[in-house]
Order: C-alpha cells, then sequence, then structure tokens
C-alpha cells in the first residue's frame, strides 16, 4: 500500500508563465487567453498567468497588461511572476491576488535568470514583499534550483535552508521548492521536503516540478508522501527556464490530475475537460506536445474490441 495520508492536492496551472516563457515562436494574445480561461473552465484554482519581465529578456510574455485584462477568473485565484521591484508594480496596477517573486538558491543561475547577485535579489524580494502587501496581494517565493543547479551541480539541502532561513523575516505566504532543471530524484524530493518542513515549522512549501529527465510525476507523489499538498504543473508538459541550460518542460497537468485522481487524490480538476484544453494547446503550438494522457486518453478508456 502506498503511505499517503492526503486526500486531496491543490495544483496550480503555471502555463501561461513557466509554459509559454519557453515557446519562441509568438502565441498571439487572445490565444494565450482562450487557453487560459479554458484552463480556469475545468476547475483549475489558481493560474500563474504570466510575467511582468523585461520584454528584452523574455518577449513572449510582453503582452502580460493585455492577457490579464482578458481573463475570466471566477472563483480562481490570480498569480503573476516578477523578478524585481519594477515588475512588482507593473503587477499591482493590474487585477491580481498573487505576486511570486523568484530567487535561486544557486548564486550562477540567479546572475542568469535576473541579473543580480543572491543578496542583490534578497533586497528585491524585500521592496516586492513591502509593494504586495501595501496592495493587499499575497506574496509567495520560488525557490529556483532548489534540487541542483546546471551550473553549480548538486547541493545540501542546508543550502536551502539557509536562504530560507534568510527570508523568513518578510512572512512570505507560501515558498516554492523548484526543481528548476529537473535534477530531483523521488528520495531527495522525499528528504529536502521533511528537512525544510521540521526546519521551518510555521513556512508553507509547494512544489514546482519539471520532468527534464522524467521522474516529475514520482517526485510529485514523493511530495505527497512528505506532506506537501501544493504543486504547480502545465498543460501538455511545456515549458522551462530559457536561462538555465537543458531545461524542459514542467510537469504535465493532465497527468499529475490523472495520476491523483487514478489512486484516489482529489484534486478538483476535471480529467476529460484538459485533455480537451490539452488538445487545443498542441493545435495553438502546432507540435507534439510531451504529456502521455493527451495520446491515450485517461486508462478508464476502452475501446471496442
Ligand atoms: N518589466 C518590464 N520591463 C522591465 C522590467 C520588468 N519587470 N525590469 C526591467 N525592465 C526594463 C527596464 O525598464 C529597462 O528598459 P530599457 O532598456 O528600455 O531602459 C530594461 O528592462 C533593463 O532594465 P534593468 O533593470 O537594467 O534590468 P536587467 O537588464 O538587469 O534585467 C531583469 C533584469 C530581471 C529585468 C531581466 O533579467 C528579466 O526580466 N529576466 C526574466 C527572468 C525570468 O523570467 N526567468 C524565468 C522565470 S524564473
Ligand atoms: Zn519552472
Amino acid at each position: 500500500m502506498l503511505d499517503i495520508q492526503k486526500q486531496k492536492v491543490f495544483i496550480t496551472d503555471v502555463t501561461g508563465r513557466d509554459g509559454f516563457q519557453m515557446e519562441k515562436d509568438w502565441i498571439p494574445t487572445e490565444q494565450k487567453i482562450a487557453i487560459i480561461n479554458g484552463l480556469i473552465r475545468t476547475g483549475v484554482k489558481r493560474v500563474e498567468v504570466t510575467s511582468f519581465v523585461s520584454p528584452k529578456a523574455v518577449p513572449q510574455l510582453k503582452d502580460a497588461k493585455e492577457v490579464l485584462a482578458g481573463i475570466e477568473k471566477g472563483d480562481a485565484q490570480i498569480a503573476v511572476l516578477v523578478p524585481n521591484k519594477k515588475g512588482a508594480e507593473l503587477a499591482v496596477e493590474t487585477e491580481i491576488d498573487e505576486i511570486n517573486a523568484v530567487i535561486s538558491v544557486s548564486e550562477t543561475h540567479n546572475r542568469k535568470n535576473v541579473r543580480k547577485t543572491v543578496d542583490e535579489s534578497i533586497q528585491e524580494i524585500s521592496s516586492i514583499n513591502s509593494i504586495a502587501k501595501e496592495h493587499g496581494k499575497k506574496m509567495n517565493v520560488g525557490l529556483a534550483t532548489t534540487f541542483g543547479c546546471p551550473f553549480e551541480g548538486l547541493y545540501p539541502v542546508e543550502k536551502v535552508e539557509e536562504l530560507i532561513g534568510r527570508l523568513t523575516e518578510f512572512e512570505i505566504n507560501s515558498f516554492a521548492l523548484s526543481d528548476t532543471t529537473g535534477m530531483a530524484n523521488p528520495q531527495q524530493v522525499f528528504n529536502f521536503v521533511e528537512y525544510l518542513k521540521s526546519a521551518f515549522p510555521e513556512e508553507t512549501f509547494s512544489l514546482h516540478l519539471h520532468n527534464t529527465r522524467g521522474m516529475g510525476l514520482s517526485n510529485m507523489l514523493a511530495g505527497v508522501q512528505a506532506g506537501i499538498e501544493a504543486f504547480d504543473a502545465a498543460l501538455g508538459g511545456i515549458g522551462g527556464c530559457p536561462f538555465a541550460p537543458g531545461a524542459t518542460g514542467n510537469v504535465c497537468l493532465e497527468d499529475a490530475v490523472h495520476m491523483f485522481e487514478q489512486i484516489g487524490i482529489t484534486t478538483g480538476i476535471d480529467p476529460d475537460l484538459l485533455i480537451g484544453e490539452a488538445k487545443n494547446l498542441e493545435s495553438v503550438l502546432g507540435y507534439t506536445l510531451p504529456g502521455q494522457v493527451i495520446k491515450s486518453g485517461q486508462s478508464t478508456k476502452t475501446y471496442q474490441a
């Protein structure tokens, strides 16, 4: 028997941000809006819609404001990623609920990603946090390269602990332990989560996983076993960090929902509607998506003999 206590998990869709940031060909704004609104109709309750980043760094997301204006949010929570104070200032002019700041555990990845030292990024997070609090927005922090860095390799959990320790003064809503280039394995996920939850019992953690080496769903399950209940995922398994070599897609949203529902953990998301949305995304992007369930449907599907 699987030793899992959780009966439900909470999945944030990051297609509009982590997914689209990796797409080279321009996706028209209306198509981005249609995909995200479709996702909300499947039951997704939290969506990271886009980023307020430099249009030179990530040209695909230069329509952040326009995309947000087209979202029919219903009862979903709307989050955006911001890399700096300027991003936070732009974000709070819109109808968002949450701001996700980002900082890397690895000094090298932090410089590549946001062109700052880790110390400078902590200062930036302090400013972003003040702006978020002033405007009544929840503030989350994504800890990129938590489970290893493509430049610096693997490191002990104490390195992650040290960074979180420096951020606790800001009263962060939740920390997303992020496996930016899919270096984590299930044992490591379990050990890191168990260690960090006991080191910071007052803090809330989620997992942001990539399927770069095929361990995404196993890592999710290891996270559930270690007591995590919130995860990120992207439709079709698209996405990745443009500033990390070897980066590939997020854990696939419909594959994750299918797995959880099959083992009796509810997600509140309709798997069939989700597969329909993944097919829509596939036709928008014009190539075969990495996800699996989109190819053969749910495991309960039967064929005429
Ligand atoms: N939104 C829009 N424009 C921004 C911006 C933001 N959040 N931050 C900076 N800019 C603009 C500045 O206005 C300036 O414009 P100009 O050249 O027309 O004067 C230009 O970008 C450079 O500003 P600067 O503060 O010097 O930034 P930088 O060149 O050092 O780049 C970042 C730093 C963080 C803005 C940039 O690296 C970035 O956006 N990175 C994206 C990281 C990311 O999305 N990673 C993947 C997800 S984790
Ligand atoms: Zn990511």
